[in-house]
């Protein structure tokens, strides 16, 4: 008894209460450093997206070659994936419609999983799309109703007006012709029939004496490019021509493709185009085209571009755009900027996976792509037809 007298009592006491707050304290810290290393995993999630088709029956790469126009950042957590056993690891999984296979595609409508989002990716208009059955999530498009929007081209204003963007003396001194009668406007084209009629509006401008070099499926293979249309072979030939026949092969809400911008843009061809309102809808000034339907026929249109392709300064006008604006390339991209490609396409997609917007309770259901937000009815193909009237 005496060996445990009061102050052996208040030892043990004290050495009670040490070990009960380095407990509590070791507790405190083993828990914090819990949820350290979970907000860490959670800061380095990756974020996989299941490439569920090809893209335009290519090999499975091309998908993920649209990811090298993301941000460094965005591609070091965002990754496609290819083989069917990382199905199920997929944080969201990718159709290109225009590759989708009923059949082939079954297995993954069979084994889905409802908080994991289907998208549904198209760049084609509503008019040559096909439809697609199955129940998607998510849209990813061009269409400026799509979820996640994706369009060829953009144009902003600059932050400052650039009193000289680019010499327009050299943008004239390229457009010398081979000679007096060589054409002036150049058309590369390999979708000869479509439901806007434009070979046909075409043709009927070439019969009224206007030469017009078409180039492609549906014209001639370009000289110089016989071997392989590189993009730069394309670019030199296009740049000297005063004008580039950009009609798409359907007049549709927002359907401005790459032949718009980058023929405007790095080719410094003024594009031709079929209706104008989708492009001032785009917020495209006046004076960056010509459009076919401001013209009461197609004789005004030859006397007003015969004209044009004369008058230097009036010429030019149509080239004061750049000084106002930039245009960027943002499906073809040809200019890498990923501050503003980020926020379109798969970039968008995979930030979005990341920052969670379409877990916990998100639900969203598109029966057919072809449906309510994608519709024929965007479309008037029919914009053009008076002009090929026998009499007009
Ligand atoms: C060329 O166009 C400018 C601007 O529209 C005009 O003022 C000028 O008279 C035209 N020149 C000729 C020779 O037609
Ligand atoms: C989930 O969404 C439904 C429908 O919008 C809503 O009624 C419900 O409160 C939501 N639940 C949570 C946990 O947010
Ligand atoms: C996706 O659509 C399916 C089919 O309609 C639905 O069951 C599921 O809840 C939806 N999931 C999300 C994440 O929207
Ligand atoms: C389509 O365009 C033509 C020609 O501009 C016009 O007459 C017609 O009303 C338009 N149709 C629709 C459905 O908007």
């Amino acid at each position: 008894m005496k060996r445990f007298g009061i102050k052996s009592w208040i030892l043990i006491m004290i050495l009670v209460v040490t070990v009960f707050f380095i407990v509590q304290w070791k507790f405190k810290d083993s828990s914090r450093l819990h949820s350290k290393i979970e907000t860490t995993t959670n800061n380095n999630k990756k974020v996989k997206i299941f490439a569920a088709t090809k893209f335009f029956s290519d090999v499975s790469e091309t998908i993920d070659s649209y990811m090298k126009i993301c941000s460094k950042e965005i591609q070091g957590y965002c990754e496609i994936l290819h083989d069917e056993l990382d199905f199920q690891n997929a944080d969201a999984v990718l159709f290109h419609a225009k590759d989708y296979e009923r059949h082939t595609s079954q297995w993954m409508f069979e084994n889905r999983n409802p908080k994991i989002p289907y998208v549904v990716w198209t760049m084609e208009s509503p008019m040559l799309e096909q439809n697609f059955p199955d129940f998607m999530n998510l849209t990813m498009s061009y269409d400026r109703k799509a979820d996640i929007y994706w369009p060829y081209g953009n144009i902003r204003k600059k932050q400052k007006i650039e009193d000289n963007p680019k010499s327009f003396e050299d943008i004239w001194k390229k457009k010398k012709k081979s000679d007096e009668s060589a054409a002036e406007i150049i058309w590369m084209v390999s979708n000869c029939i479509t439901p806007n009629r434009r070979m046909e509006i075409v043709e009927k401008i070439k019969t009224l004496g206007m030469k017009i070099d078409i180039f492609g499926g549906c014209g001639m293979k370009p000289k110089k490019c016989e071997k392989k249309t590189t993009m730069d072979c394309e670019v030199n030939l296009v740049s000297t021509y005063k004008f580039y026949m950009a009609i798409e092969n359907a007049y549709c809400e927002d359907y401005i493709t790459e032949k718009f911008w980058i023929n405007a843009r790095d080719r410094f061809a003024v594009p031709i185009i079929l209706g104008k309102q989708i492009y001032l809808d785009a917020g495209i000034p006046e004076k960056a085209f010509i459009a076919l339907d401001d013209f009461k026929n197609l004789d005004e249109f030859k006397s007003f571009i015969d004209n044009l392709a004369e008058n230097k300064t009036k010429y030019m006008e149509f080239h004061e755009w750049r000084k106002e604006y930039e245009m960027d390339d943002i499906f073809w991209n040809h200019n890498y900027t990923p501050e503003i490609l980020n926020n379109y396409g798969l970039c968008k997609l995979c930030q979005n996976l990341k920052s969670g917007k379409y877990s916990n309770n998100f639900t969203n259901v598109y029966p057919t792509l072809i449906g309510k937000w994608h519709k024929r009815s965007d479309c008037n193909n029919s914009i053009g037809y008076r002009f090929l009237k026998k009499f007009y």
